[in-house]
């Protein structure tokens, strides 16, 4: 994969700096979100008539995981603390609701209130590494197959195909992440 990473939305790549992101963080943020343009862009052109809020979803693609300023030790282990943390830290810095809470919503996909564009931040965050979690899968297909009264089989056959496309670049990326210490001020 050599394809360059699509450019941070600014006020995701404000917020990181002002929060003091460290480099490990600012690249976790740029690949989930360089995951999620190109799933939003499958989207756009297989699913034309989806309604999607595309810019909320590169927001939270970006900064979803921003707590771990708080938290850092999560970003070297597991860990959940730092999901409301993150949330309550963009609130303190004026970022409306809306918008905050992918931080806290990422984690845990299979909560009946999700919306679509959590759905697929949490998505992002899945496959920039490869990863593949049938039960958000099949979260994401219903709500496609039933917004467009399609067989749901047909869908997850497409978005298959999609997610193994981008997962292939998974290797990069979780080598290009680890290139980047995870203490030290960010080069944005
Ligand atoms: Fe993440």
């Amino acid at each position: 994969m050599t394809a360059p990473l699509e450019p941070l939305p600014e006020a995701g790549a404000r917020l990181l700096a002002e929060c003091g992101a460290p480099p490990r963080l600012v690249a976790h943020g740029r690949l989930v979100h360089d995951v999620a343009a190109r799933l939003l862009d499958w989207l756009g052109r297989n699913h034309p008539a989806l309604e999607v809020d595309t810019e909320a979803v590169r927001f939270g693609a970006a900064v979803h995981d921003i707590g771990k300023t708080v938290h850092p030790e999560e970003l070297s282990a597991p860990g959940h603390r730092h999901e409301r943390a993150g949330e309550r830290l963009l609130l303190d810095r004026g970022t409306s609701p809306g918008l905050a809470r992918f931080c806290a919503t990422h984690g845990d996909w299979a909560h009946p209130d999700r919306t679509s564009e959590d759905l697929l931040v949490s998505l992002a965050d899945k496959v920039w590494k490869g990863a593949r979690k049938e039960d958000l899968e099949l979260r994401v297909v219903r709500w496609i197959a039933d917004a467009e009264a399609r067989p749901a089989w047909e869908v997850f056959a497409a978005l298959d195909d999609a997610l193994r496309e981008l997962a292939d670049g998974a290797d990069w990326r979780l080598a290009h992440q680890a290139r980047h210490p995870v203490t030290g001020a960010a080069a944005t």
